[in-house]
């Protein structure tokens, strides 16, 4: 992988430092900090709860500020209230907004996209409903749905913009272990047909390991990347492919010298 230069890498993080202060003085949450992620690629970034890993994809999307630090994405700099890529996000919880139905909720982010004509927003909605399966509930409000529903409707939002790139934070890791696995399974296939380029927030190894092409492991807070793992295991992936097994022992060794150091 190495550090791409230009186009090859679509995001670039470059010595990238967050610390807040407080009354309590001050809290530097990682310092140095630097990946790139390649062009279509599927990256995992994967650690402990609290390393901030949530700070880190804030950056990255935009809504927050390194103090130290830059993001390149498609070779220039990320500016502070400047769109630059198109970029959707899903948060760890849905987010949705309550009083809006499914399709209003997804509309919403086209709303504040000046790129598509008011036109094409019904059938735009329709089109990334029907991606993430929620066909029929386009009327259906949030608190109808399941946690698994809402969490589809969150990545349809999402996609409605047609981002080229997608930051998801811990999207399914407040899911049963089937609804999740159902939901990798669509984010793979929608990723597979989009060509988007995925950077997924998680602290579940076999999680990281079933989804990405190379899962960045961090450490506690200050946080720091402690090394990269390529997992190379063809697609489709099944659960009970050994080399997931395989490449999640691997992981956890790298996890084991990590604690112990
Ligand atoms: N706005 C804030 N002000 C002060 N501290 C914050 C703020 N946001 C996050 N933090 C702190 O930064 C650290 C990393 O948080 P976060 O990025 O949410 O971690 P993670 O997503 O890995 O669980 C935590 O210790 C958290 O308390
Ligand atoms: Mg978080």
């Amino acid at each position: 992988m190495g550090a791409g230069k230009g186009l090859e890498s679509k995001i670039e993080v470059r010595g990238l430092a967050k610390s807040y202060t407080g009354p309590g003085g001050s809290l530097v949450v990682f310092q140095d900090l630097g990946f790139t992620v390649k062009a279509g690629e599927f990256l995992c970034l994967l650690g402990p709860s609290g390393c901030g890993k949530s700070t880190c994809l804030n950056i990255l999307g935009n809504v927050d500020e390194p103090t130290e630090g830059e993001v390149l994405i498609n070779g220039r700099p990320l500016v502070r209230g400047v769109r630059s890529a198109r970029t959707g996000f899903v948060f760890q919880a849905p987010r949705l907004i309550p009083w809006k139905s499914v399709g209003r909720n997804v509309q919403f982010s086209l709303e504040s996209d000046a790129t598509l004509p008011r036109e094409a927003w019904a059938q735009q909605v329709q089109r990334v409903i029907e991606l993430v399966g929620l066909k029929g509930f386009e009327h259906a409000f949030p608190n109808q749905l399941s946690g698994g529903m809402q969490t589809r409707a969150a990545i349809a939002r999402a996609l409605a913009i047609e981002p080229e790139i997608l930051l998801m934070d811990e999207p399914f890791s407040n899911l049963d272990e089937i609804t999740a696995r159902r939901l990798r399974g669509e984010l793979l296939g929608i990723w597979e047909k989009t060509g988007l380029t995925v950077v997924f927030v998680t602290h579940d190894l076999f999680e990281a390991v079933y989804l990405a092409d190379r899962v960045v492991l961090l450490t506690s807070r200050p946080m720091r990347l402690y090394s990269e793992e390529i997992v190379d295991v063809p697609r489709p992936r099944s659960y009970s492919d050994d080399r997931l097994f395989e490449a999640q022992r691997r992981i956890l060794q790298s996890f084991e010298r990590l604690v112990e150091a």
